[in-house]
């Protein structure tokens, strides 16, 4: 692609990433924007002037331009203040951050038309570091939906269309993925981020792993059989945590009275869907369920070569291949403001019939947080390294809520093992 033909790819990501931001935010009071929902999540408009915050540092100032305004760093730097903590720090106003949001992007598209994407920059090799800022302010995105499905009250009320529907497939339980060696990670992923890279030889036995994510129906089942209650499924970690968090079934179900659960989805009350995958349980609940259902979690190397290896000597970025996301294969984008039931998306099969694997939730992994061998920081360190531990849990694959440029089989997200308010699910497999 010429430089033109890039900067135009650019513009327009960048464009669409905010015309999603300020239509999230669009329908909130003022009060809204500026209240904290829950102690685990930022106010709204903390997140919206970080957005820019982050882009005038990587997009301005990390090329050579000014900052666009002075003494916000502090504020809005993620590591500094804990999420708790961000209601009492001196935010911008919801229109001050809006206009100075808007004042940042102006300069950047004008600092864009005039920079050379040169290939021996590391931020700009590739266009890396705009891709960088495009997955940054869609991750936040993500994150307020998150907030907005805690949000009480009336709650937040998309008007959204439904997701496609499934008549009468009948799918196999699981699917066999051969053992032997795949390549996991990648070198020529143009906006992956470092902890996805380098490509790696990673040699795996044959396992079985679930055509589709673990359902409502399935986890309600789980629920029923009193698997909350019960310690052997339960790492001790988990039974602790189930103990002193009180949890009895997934976030956002309550009992309906005749034995089944509703659920409240941004302020809407609904039957629990059966046939989606379920959504909101956190590492400890998705690890019990699989061993109360004689399986186990996947682990992300298993996740990824399930997804992304087609068998050709080489990975594909998607599980159906290198063609991009259409609505027929994956649930993304925050369109649908739910996850698809399972069976919805059989051209978005990956080669070992594994369905749903990009989009509609998260998947729990088995595995730890950890730096693949000969990795590098970049472009910063608190994106990835100050992470990497067994204090965090990988989740693969996206959610509904993510964007489409911000995954891909490679894509790596984690979070701690307690942490449910983020759209995640599980699918279970087993040694073959
Ligand atoms: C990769 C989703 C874990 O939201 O905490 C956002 C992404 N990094 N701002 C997060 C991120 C800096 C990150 N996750
Ligand atoms: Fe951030």
């Amino acid at each position: 692609m010429s430089d033109a033909a890039v900067k135009d790819v650019i513009e327009r990501e960048l464009t669409a990433a905010r015309r999603r931001s300020l239509a999230l935010l669009e329908p909130l009071r003022e009060d809204d924007l500026r209240r904290q929902h829950s102690p685990l999540m930022s106010p709204l408009v903390w997140d919206l002037a970080h957005i820019g915050n982050y882009e005038d540092q990587w997009l301005l100032r990390a090329l050579g331009a000014a900052a666009t305004r002075d003494g916000l760093d502090d504020v809005y730097d993620a590591f500094r203040h804990p999420r708790r903590d961000r209601p009492s720090l001196p935010l911008l106003a919801p229109a001050e951050a809006t206009a100075y949001v808007a004042m940042v992007r102006d300069r950047v598209l004008d600092v864009l038309t005039r920079t050379e994407l040169d290939e021996s920059h590391p931020l700009l090799s590739r266009a890396f570091v705009y891709g960088m800022v495009v997955q940054h302010e869609h991750q936040h995105d993500e994150t307020m939906l998150a907030t907005l499905q805690l949000m009480e009250g009336d709650g937040y009320r998309p008007v959204a269309p439904p997701p496609p529907s499934v008549a009468g497939r009948v799918l196999p339980a699981d699917v066999l993925v051969d053992g032997g060696p795949f390549v996991m990670g990648t070198d020529v992923e143009p906006w992956a981020y470092d902890n996805e890279r380098p490509a790696h030889e990673v040699d795996v036995a044959p396992f079985r792993i679930d055509t589709v994510p673990v359902t409502n129906r399935a986890f309600a089942a789980f629920v029923a059989d009193g698997g909350y209650r019960e310690p052997r499924w339960w790492t001790a970690e988990g039974r602790a945590w189930v103990a002193e968090a009180g949890l009895v079934a997934p976030a956002f179900w309550e009992d309906d009275g005749a034995g089944g659960h509703v659920r409240n989805r941004f302020g809407w009350r609904e039957e629990v869907p059966a046939d989606e995958p379920v959504q909101h349980v956190c590492w400890y609940e998705a690890d019990a369920y699989a061993r109360w259902a004689g399986r186990r979690l996947p682990t992300e190397a298993e996740w990824e070569k399930a997804a992304t290896w087609a068998r050709a000597g080489r990975p594909t970025r998607y599980p159906w291949g290198d063609e991009p996301v259409t609505p027929a294969r994956a649930n993304l984008d925050g369109v649908a403001y739910r996850p698809a039931v399972v069976g919805a998306y059989p051209d978005g099969a990956s080669a070992w019939g594994a369905e749903q694997m990009i989009g509609d939730v998260w998947e729990w992994t088995a595995s730890d947080f950890e730096p693949y061998p000969g990795t590098r920081a970049h472009p910063y360190r608190e994106y990835s390294e100050v992470f990497y531990g067994p204090g965090y849990k990988v989740l693969r694959g996206g959610s509904w809520a993510t964007a489409s440029v911000a995954i891909r089989g490679t894509f790596r997200n984690w979070d701690l093992p307690i942490r449910r308010q983020i759209f995640s699910g599980f699918r279970c497999a087993v040694d073959a």
